[in-house]
């Protein structure tokens, strides 16, 4: 694994701008894996200035890592409310290659067919933030190293780290689809963000603990091309 150490948040959304830029430079059909939360902001924020500049992303596919099931279709806080405000919105990317999943079908079906869409399209580069407990996508601690796109129970811990968007905590839905971790193996080259001194002991488990279900980022070191980029607060613990 590659780790590249930063000073702050700024810094670490310019170096997962260099990296994608590689992959958009490389690729004729580049298949992007995105992620939600605070962490990837920054990068979208670039991602759309790349885009002011003149570039187009009408030749790029994209993955989504996770939605909340049992959310209204259209809702302030769904993921895919998140992805058309915070990046698709502002660019160019076309309608048929956005792939989020879906939330209001039977979910069962959307998983498989989820995960056949990820086996027809590998991933170039899957962007991943890291939960505080060290889930990646919603895969939280105890999640097999090779699950498939699966319908999970959120943790009460995720359910409160998730509430600050929400206007009260109840009305945090209580399940997800998510991308498995196998998955998310599956994808050629991953980044990691890290950010901000409540990712410290995510990150010191990913890469100093035990290889082990416990910190399923730890996951990671099984894959052949990571790259963490890690600010000095998430890194203070290493
Ligand atoms: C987002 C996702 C989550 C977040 C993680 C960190 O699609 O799957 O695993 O990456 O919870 O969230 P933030 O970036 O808000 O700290």
């Amino acid at each position: 694994m590659e780790i590249i150490k930063v000073k702050d948040y700024e810094e670490m959304s310019e170096k997962a701008f260099s990296l994608m830029r590689a992959v958009l430079d490389d690729n004729k059909h580049p298949v992007l894996g995105l992620a939600t939360g605070s962490t990837p902001l920054g990068l979208y924020g670039k991602m759309k200035r790349f885009y002011e500049e003149g570039f187009s992303y009408k030749h790029c596919i994209t993955f989504n890592l996770d939605e909340y099931l049992g959310l209204p279709e259209g809702h302030p806080q769904s993921y895919r409310h998140y992805m058309y405000e915070n990046l698709f919105n502002s660019t160019d990317f076309q309608g048929d290659n956005i792939h989020i999943p879906d939330s209001t079908g039977d979910p069962e079906t959307i998983c498989n067919m989820y995960e056949h869409s990820l086996d027809s399209n590998r991933i170039d580069l899957q962007i991943l933030g890291l939960g505080g407990n060290g889930h990646i996508a919603f895969n939280e601690p105890g999640t097999p190293f090779d699950s498939l796109t699966h319908v999970v129970d959120l943790t009460e811990q995720t359910r409160e780290d998730n509430s600050r968007f929400f206007e009260r905590k109840e009305d945090v839905p209580t399940q997800a689809i998510t991308m498995g971790i196998g998955s998310i193996l599956k994808a050629k080259k991953i980044v990691v963000m890290a950010s901000g001194a409540a990712k410290a002991d995510a990150v010191y488990g990913m890469l100093e603990g035990p290889v082990s279900t416990d910190c399923p980022a730890s996951a990671l070191r099984n894959h052949p091309d990571v790259v963490l980029i890690v600010d000095e607060e998430a890194a203070s613990k290493l």
